[in-house]
Protein backbone atom coordinates (compact mmCIF):
# COMPACT_ATOMS: atom_id res chain seq x y z
CA UNK A 1 0.00 0.00 0.00
CA UNK A 2 1.30 3.14 -0.88
CA UNK A 3 1.13 6.17 1.29
CA UNK A 4 -0.10 8.97 -1.04
CA UNK A 5 -0.72 6.74 -4.40
CA UNK A 6 0.83 9.33 -6.88
CA UNK A 7 0.83 6.34 -9.14
CA UNK A 8 -2.45 5.99 -9.35
CA UNK A 9 -3.14 9.15 -10.04
CA UNK A 10 -0.68 9.07 -12.66
CA UNK A 11 -1.97 6.10 -14.42
CA UNK A 12 -5.46 8.45 -14.01
CA UNK A 13 -3.85 11.16 -16.02
CA UNK A 14 -1.41 9.30 -18.16
CA UNK A 15 -2.61 10.57 -21.62
CA UNK A 16 -3.28 14.04 -20.79
CA UNK A 17 -0.32 14.45 -18.74
CA UNK A 18 2.42 12.65 -21.59
CA UNK A 19 0.82 14.76 -24.28
CA UNK A 20 1.12 18.10 -22.31
CA UNK A 21 4.69 16.75 -21.90
CA UNK A 22 5.43 15.89 -25.64
CA UNK A 23 4.00 19.30 -26.33
CA UNK A 24 6.76 20.79 -24.16
CA UNK A 25 9.59 18.84 -25.26
CA UNK A 26 8.41 18.88 -29.20
CA UNK A 27 8.61 23.43 -28.99
CA UNK A 28 11.16 23.10 -26.37
CA UNK A 29 8.93 25.76 -24.64
CA UNK A 30 11.08 25.31 -21.22
CA UNK A 31 11.34 28.16 -19.45
CA UNK A 32 8.46 30.62 -18.82
CA UNK A 33 6.56 29.61 -21.58
CA UNK A 34 2.95 29.68 -22.58
CA UNK A 35 1.15 27.69 -20.14
CA UNK A 36 2.62 29.44 -17.23
CA UNK A 37 0.64 32.37 -18.44
CA UNK A 38 -2.62 29.85 -18.52
CA UNK A 39 -2.13 27.45 -15.45
CA UNK A 40 -1.51 31.43 -13.66
CA UNK A 41 -4.65 32.56 -14.90
CA UNK A 42 -6.95 29.02 -13.95
CA UNK A 43 -5.10 29.12 -10.71
CA UNK A 44 -5.51 32.53 -9.48
CA UNK A 45 -9.21 32.02 -10.53
CA UNK A 46 -9.84 28.43 -8.61
CA UNK A 47 -8.38 30.30 -5.37
CA UNK A 48 -9.81 33.69 -6.11
CA UNK A 49 -7.45 36.39 -5.84
CA UNK A 50 -6.41 38.98 -9.04
CA UNK A 51 -2.57 37.41 -9.22
CA UNK A 52 -0.87 33.80 -8.74
CA UNK A 53 2.89 34.43 -8.90
CA UNK A 54 4.77 30.90 -9.82
CA UNK A 55 8.10 30.36 -9.04
CA UNK A 56 10.19 27.35 -8.05
CA UNK A 57 8.74 26.03 -4.76
CA UNK A 58 6.58 27.31 -1.79
CA UNK A 59 9.87 27.53 0.50
CA UNK A 60 10.52 30.13 -2.59
CA UNK A 61 7.16 31.92 -2.55
CA UNK A 62 7.73 32.46 1.61
CA UNK A 63 10.67 33.71 0.69
CA UNK A 64 9.56 36.27 -2.51
CA UNK A 65 6.72 37.19 0.14
CA UNK A 66 9.64 38.25 3.23
CA UNK A 67 11.79 39.75 0.18
CA UNK A 68 8.95 42.08 -1.15
CA UNK A 69 7.83 43.17 2.35
CA UNK A 70 11.24 44.40 2.96
CA UNK A 71 11.37 42.00 5.98
CA UNK A 72 14.57 41.46 7.39
CA UNK A 73 16.92 42.61 10.41
CA UNK A 74 15.12 44.23 13.46
CA UNK A 75 11.76 42.75 12.16
CA UNK A 76 9.79 39.72 14.32
CA UNK A 77 7.72 36.95 12.61
CA UNK A 78 5.21 34.87 14.27
CA UNK A 79 4.86 31.59 13.38
CA UNK A 80 2.73 28.86 14.70
CA UNK A 81 5.07 26.02 16.52
CA UNK A 82 3.76 23.10 14.43
CA UNK A 83 4.55 23.54 10.89
CA UNK A 84 7.44 22.44 8.59
CA UNK A 85 10.32 24.92 9.16
CA UNK A 86 9.76 26.58 5.64
CA UNK A 87 7.20 28.43 6.60
CA UNK A 88 9.87 30.78 8.67
CA UNK A 89 13.15 30.07 7.03
CA UNK A 90 13.30 32.35 4.61
CA UNK A 91 12.41 35.06 6.68
CA UNK A 92 15.60 34.09 9.11
CA UNK A 93 17.51 33.97 5.72
CA UNK A 94 17.12 37.36 5.42
CA UNK A 95 17.67 38.60 9.13
CA UNK A 96 14.44 38.99 10.67
CA UNK A 97 13.79 36.84 14.50
CA UNK A 98 11.27 33.90 14.17
CA UNK A 99 8.76 34.24 17.36
CA UNK A 100 7.19 30.80 17.91
CA UNK A 101 3.02 30.57 19.21
CA UNK A 102 1.47 28.12 20.98
CA UNK A 103 -0.93 25.95 18.86
CA UNK A 104 -4.71 25.28 19.42
CA UNK A 105 -5.25 22.25 21.21
CA UNK A 106 -8.57 21.44 18.69
CA UNK A 107 -7.12 22.46 15.34
CA UNK A 108 -3.56 22.26 15.34
CA UNK A 109 -3.41 25.75 13.82
CA UNK A 110 -1.68 29.02 15.73
CA UNK A 111 -3.90 29.86 18.88
CA UNK A 112 -4.32 33.30 18.17
CA UNK A 113 -4.51 33.98 21.95
CA UNK A 114 -1.02 32.75 22.13
CA UNK A 115 0.07 35.09 19.04
CA UNK A 116 -1.24 38.08 20.72
CA UNK A 117 0.67 37.32 24.13
CA UNK A 118 4.18 37.14 22.09
CA UNK A 119 3.20 39.93 19.99
CA UNK A 120 2.93 41.82 23.56
CA UNK A 121 5.97 40.10 24.45
CA UNK A 122 7.87 41.37 22.13
CA UNK A 123 6.74 44.95 21.82
CA UNK A 124 7.56 44.79 26.05
CA UNK A 125 10.99 43.67 25.35
CA UNK A 126 11.43 46.53 22.67
CA UNK A 127 14.41 45.29 20.77
CA UNK A 128 12.43 43.95 17.50
CA UNK A 129 9.51 44.77 15.79
CA UNK A 130 6.36 43.06 15.17
CA UNK A 131 5.90 42.94 11.18
CA UNK A 132 4.08 39.56 10.34
CA UNK A 133 3.04 36.37 11.24
CA UNK A 134 2.84 33.37 9.48
CA UNK A 135 -0.05 31.54 9.68
CA UNK A 136 -0.30 27.82 8.31
CA UNK A 137 -2.83 25.80 7.02
CA UNK A 138 -1.81 23.12 8.51
CA UNK A 139 -2.33 18.97 7.14
CA UNK A 140 -5.18 21.23 4.78
CA UNK A 141 -7.02 23.16 7.34
CA UNK A 142 -7.54 26.46 7.65
CA UNK A 143 -6.22 28.82 10.53
CA UNK A 144 -8.85 30.58 12.42
CA UNK A 145 -8.52 33.39 10.05
CA UNK A 146 -11.28 35.98 11.39
CA UNK A 147 -9.15 35.67 15.22
CA UNK A 148 -6.07 35.99 13.79
CA UNK A 149 -7.35 39.15 11.35
CA UNK A 150 -8.27 40.99 14.52
CA UNK A 151 -4.95 40.68 16.08
CA UNK A 152 -3.20 41.31 12.36
CA UNK A 153 -5.23 44.50 12.12
CA UNK A 154 -4.51 45.95 16.14
CA UNK A 155 -1.02 45.89 15.92
CA UNK A 156 -1.00 46.69 11.92
CA UNK A 157 1.29 43.67 11.04
CA UNK A 158 0.98 41.63 7.83
CA UNK A 159 -1.06 38.34 7.40
CA UNK A 160 0.85 35.72 5.56
CA UNK A 161 -0.92 32.57 4.87
CA UNK A 162 1.23 29.65 4.27
CA UNK A 163 -1.30 26.93 2.33
CA UNK A 164 1.11 25.31 1.36
CA UNK A 165 -0.98 22.43 2.39
CA UNK A 166 -3.42 24.67 1.91
CA UNK A 167 -4.53 24.18 -1.71
CA UNK A 168 -8.24 22.86 -2.22
CA UNK A 169 -9.54 24.12 1.27
CA UNK A 170 -12.05 26.74 2.31
CA UNK A 171 -12.44 28.96 5.33
CA UNK A 172 -16.37 29.86 4.94
CA UNK A 173 -16.73 30.75 1.36
CA UNK A 174 -12.90 31.74 0.59
CA UNK A 175 -10.67 29.71 -0.49
CA UNK A 176 -7.28 28.48 1.33
CA UNK A 177 -4.56 31.07 -0.20
CA UNK A 178 -6.82 33.87 -0.60
CA UNK A 179 -6.97 34.44 3.42
CA UNK A 180 -4.16 36.50 4.54
CA UNK A 181 -2.65 39.52 3.31
CA UNK A 182 -0.76 37.38 0.43
CA UNK A 183 -0.85 33.93 0.12
CA UNK A 184 1.89 30.95 -0.90
CA UNK A 185 1.50 27.48 -1.73
CA UNK A 186 3.69 24.62 -2.92
CA UNK A 187 3.27 22.05 -5.80
CA UNK A 188 5.61 19.43 -3.96
CA UNK A 189 4.46 16.27 -5.43
CA UNK A 190 2.80 15.40 -2.24
CA UNK A 191 0.65 18.09 -1.75
CA UNK A 192 -2.87 18.40 -2.90
CA UNK A 193 -2.11 20.10 -6.14
CA UNK A 194 1.21 18.75 -6.28
CA UNK A 195 3.27 18.31 -9.34
CA UNK A 196 6.26 16.36 -10.65
CA UNK A 197 9.02 18.29 -9.23
CA UNK A 198 9.30 21.62 -7.53
CA UNK A 199 7.36 24.39 -7.65
CA UNK A 200 5.37 26.87 -5.89
CA UNK A 201 2.71 30.36 -6.35
CA UNK A 202 2.57 33.11 -4.43
CA UNK A 203 -1.47 34.88 -3.85
CA UNK A 204 -1.97 38.33 -3.97
CA UNK A 205 -4.63 41.13 -4.79
CA UNK A 206 -2.14 44.26 -4.78
CA UNK A 207 -0.86 44.90 -8.39
CA UNK A 208 2.18 46.84 -6.77
CA UNK A 209 3.66 43.85 -4.81
CA UNK A 210 2.40 41.65 -7.89
CA UNK A 211 5.00 43.43 -10.15
CA UNK A 212 7.62 43.06 -7.35
CA UNK A 213 7.33 39.72 -6.76
CA UNK A 214 7.22 39.07 -11.12
CA UNK A 215 10.44 40.62 -11.45
CA UNK A 216 11.89 39.02 -8.01
CA UNK A 217 11.43 36.06 -8.95
CA UNK A 218 13.96 36.70 -12.16
CA UNK A 219 16.57 38.79 -10.70
CA UNK A 220 14.74 41.69 -10.43
CA UNK A 221 14.49 42.12 -13.59
CA UNK A 222 12.78 45.24 -15.08
CA UNK A 223 11.23 45.81 -18.36
CA UNK A 224 13.85 43.26 -20.42
CA UNK A 225 15.72 40.57 -18.75
CA UNK A 226 18.95 42.54 -18.83
CA UNK A 227 17.52 46.01 -16.87
CA UNK A 228 17.66 44.75 -13.23
CA UNK A 229 15.82 47.27 -11.37
CA UNK A 230 16.27 45.24 -7.72
CA UNK A 231 18.02 42.71 -6.19
CA UNK A 232 15.90 39.14 -7.00
CA UNK A 233 16.64 35.42 -6.97
CA UNK A 234 15.90 32.84 -9.84
CA UNK A 235 12.80 31.30 -9.13
CA UNK A 236 10.87 30.28 -12.40
CA UNK A 237 7.89 27.11 -12.46
CA UNK A 238 9.08 24.95 -15.39
CA UNK A 239 6.77 24.99 -18.03
CA UNK A 240 6.37 21.42 -17.79
CA UNK A 241 5.48 21.51 -14.67
CA UNK A 242 2.85 24.12 -15.14
CA UNK A 243 1.09 21.66 -18.28
CA UNK A 244 1.08 19.15 -16.19
CA UNK A 245 -0.92 21.29 -13.19
CA UNK A 246 -3.04 22.60 -15.74
CA UNK A 247 -3.69 18.61 -16.05
CA UNK A 248 -4.23 18.67 -12.14
CA UNK A 249 -6.28 21.07 -11.51
CA UNK A 250 -9.18 19.72 -13.98
CA UNK A 251 -9.43 17.34 -11.45
CA UNK A 252 -8.68 18.89 -8.35
CA UNK A 253 -12.30 19.84 -6.85
CA UNK A 254 -13.11 15.57 -7.67
CA UNK A 255 -9.72 14.85 -5.80
CA UNK A 256 -10.71 16.84 -2.98
CA UNK A 257 -14.33 15.53 -2.82
CA UNK A 258 -13.17 11.78 -2.85
CA UNK A 259 -10.53 12.87 0.43
CA UNK A 260 -13.92 14.31 2.45
CA UNK A 261 -15.80 10.83 1.60
CA UNK A 262 -12.45 9.08 2.75
CA UNK A 263 -11.69 11.20 5.99
CA UNK A 264 -15.43 10.49 7.02
CA UNK A 265 -14.70 7.02 7.01
CA UNK A 266 -11.92 7.12 8.47
CA UNK A 267 -13.42 9.33 11.55
CA UNK A 268 -16.54 7.37 12.06
CA UNK A 269 -14.64 4.23 11.90
CA UNK A 270 -11.89 5.33 14.54
CA UNK A 271 -12.54 7.94 16.76
CA UNK A 272 -13.12 5.63 19.39
CA UNK A 273 -9.60 4.23 19.22
CA UNK A 274 -7.64 7.49 18.46
CA UNK A 275 -8.12 11.59 18.46
CA UNK A 276 -9.27 11.99 14.45
CA UNK A 277 -8.81 15.23 13.09
CA UNK A 278 -11.01 18.31 13.91
CA UNK A 279 -14.54 18.21 11.94
CA UNK A 280 -14.65 21.62 9.61
CA UNK A 281 -18.29 22.59 9.67
CA UNK A 282 -17.81 26.08 8.15
CA UNK A 283 -15.90 25.48 5.41
CA UNK A 284 -13.51 22.30 4.49
CA UNK A 285 -10.14 21.18 4.95
CA UNK A 286 -7.68 19.82 1.79
CA UNK A 287 -6.73 17.13 3.86
CA UNK A 288 -3.40 17.33 2.86
CA UNK A 289 -2.85 14.42 5.30
CA UNK A 290 -5.18 12.33 7.94
CA UNK A 291 -3.20 12.60 11.27
CA UNK A 292 -5.01 11.07 14.15
CA UNK A 293 -3.01 11.46 17.79
CA UNK A 294 -2.56 8.43 19.60
CA UNK A 295 -4.11 7.86 23.79
CA UNK A 296 -0.92 8.51 25.83
CA UNK A 297 -0.83 4.91 26.96
CA UNK A 298 -0.14 4.10 23.55
CA UNK A 299 3.61 3.49 22.68
CA UNK A 300 4.04 4.86 19.01
CA UNK A 301 6.82 3.14 17.53
CA UNK A 302 5.27 -0.11 18.50
CA UNK A 303 1.98 1.01 16.83
CA UNK A 304 3.90 2.24 13.64
CA UNK A 305 5.91 -1.25 13.55
CA UNK A 306 2.68 -3.24 13.87
CA UNK A 307 1.53 -1.10 11.04
CA UNK A 308 4.66 -1.49 8.97
CA UNK A 309 4.39 -5.39 9.72
CA UNK A 310 1.13 -5.50 8.51
CA UNK A 311 2.68 -3.25 5.12
CA UNK A 312 0.50 -0.23 6.24
CA UNK A 313 3.25 3.11 6.03
CA UNK A 314 2.42 5.47 8.22
CA UNK A 315 4.59 9.06 8.71
CA UNK A 316 4.60 11.37 11.41
CA UNK A 317 3.66 15.22 10.98
CA UNK A 318 6.46 16.07 12.49
CA UNK A 319 8.16 14.48 15.12
CA UNK A 320 9.40 17.97 16.35
CA UNK A 321 8.22 21.24 17.21
CA UNK A 322 10.39 24.30 15.50
CA UNK A 323 11.79 24.77 19.17
CA UNK A 324 13.22 21.84 19.14
CA UNK A 325 14.95 21.86 16.47
CA UNK A 326 18.71 21.93 16.78
CA UNK A 327 18.80 25.28 14.42
CA UNK A 328 17.11 26.77 17.20
CA UNK A 329 18.25 25.96 20.32
CA UNK A 330 19.13 29.41 21.15
CA UNK A 331 15.36 30.57 20.57
CA UNK A 332 13.56 33.51 22.54
CA UNK A 333 10.14 31.65 23.37
CA UNK A 334 10.09 34.78 25.95
CA UNK A 335 8.43 32.42 28.57
CA UNK A 336 5.50 31.01 26.19
CA UNK A 337 4.59 27.19 27.26
CA UNK A 338 4.22 25.16 23.96
CA UNK A 339 2.69 22.29 26.01
CA UNK A 340 0.28 21.21 23.36
CA UNK A 341 2.44 21.53 20.29
CA UNK A 342 4.47 18.85 22.56
CA UNK A 343 1.92 16.60 23.08
CA UNK A 344 0.69 16.82 19.62
CA UNK A 345 4.33 15.73 18.33
CA UNK A 346 4.65 13.35 20.50
CA UNK A 347 1.18 11.25 19.81
CA UNK A 348 0.72 12.06 16.03
CA UNK A 349 0.68 9.85 13.32
CA UNK A 350 0.13 9.94 9.66
CA UNK A 351 -2.69 7.48 7.83
CA UNK A 352 -2.32 6.24 4.34
CA UNK A 353 -3.93 8.77 2.64
CA UNK A 354 -4.66 10.37 -0.92
CA UNK A 355 -7.60 10.41 -3.28
CA UNK A 356 -6.77 6.92 -5.15
CA UNK A 357 -6.90 4.89 -1.73
CA UNK A 358 -8.85 2.37 -2.57
CA UNK A 359 -11.51 1.17 -0.10
CA UNK A 360 -10.30 -2.75 0.38
CA UNK A 361 -6.85 -0.73 1.72
CA UNK A 362 -8.64 1.69 3.80
CA UNK A 363 -10.60 -1.51 5.13
CA UNK A 364 -7.40 -2.91 6.03
CA UNK A 365 -5.96 0.10 7.81
CA UNK A 366 -9.00 0.29 10.23
CA UNK A 367 -9.28 -3.09 10.97
CA UNK A 368 -5.25 -3.05 11.30
CA UNK A 369 -5.76 -0.61 13.92
CA UNK A 370 -8.79 -2.40 15.81
CA UNK A 371 -6.56 -5.41 16.16
CA UNK A 372 -3.92 -3.22 17.60
CA UNK A 373 -6.36 -1.78 19.93
CA UNK A 374 -7.55 -5.38 21.13
CA UNK A 375 -4.13 -6.45 21.30
CA UNK A 376 -2.19 -3.85 23.26
CA UNK A 377 -5.03 -1.42 24.06
CA UNK A 378 -3.69 0.35 27.11
CA UNK A 379 -0.52 -0.40 26.48
C1 LIG B 1 3.64 24.25 5.68
C2 LIG B 1 4.67 24.26 4.59
N1 LIG B 1 5.25 25.42 4.23
C3 LIG B 1 6.15 25.48 3.25
C4 LIG B 1 6.54 24.36 2.56
C5 LIG B 1 7.61 24.47 1.53
O1 LIG B 1 7.23 24.04 0.26
P1 LIG B 1 8.30 23.47 -0.76
O2 LIG B 1 8.68 22.10 -0.33
O3 LIG B 1 7.58 23.48 -2.07
O4 LIG B 1 9.45 24.39 -0.76
C6 LIG B 1 5.97 23.13 2.87
C7 LIG B 1 6.37 21.92 2.15
O5 LIG B 1 6.44 20.83 2.66
C8 LIG B 1 5.02 23.07 3.93
O6 LIG B 1 4.44 21.92 4.28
Amino acid sequence: MEFINLKAQYEKMQSEINQEIKKCLSKADFIMGTAIDEFEHQLAKYVGVKHAITCGSGTDALQLIYMAYGIGEGDAVFCPDMTFIASVEPACLLGATPVLCEIDSNTYNIDASSLERQIKRVLEEGNLKPRAVVAVDFLGRPAEYDEIRKITNKYEILLIEDAAQGIGAFYGQSACGSLGDIGATSFFPSKPLGAYGDGGAVFTNNDTIADRIRSMRVHGKGTSKYENICIGINSRLDTIQAQILLVKLKYLEEEILRRQTIAKIYDCKLQSLVKVPPYNATGRSAYAQYVVLLKETVNREHFRNYLAQHNIPSIVYYPNPLHRLPVFHNINTYGESYAITEQYSETNVGLPFSPYLTNEEQDKVISTIKDYDFLYGGH
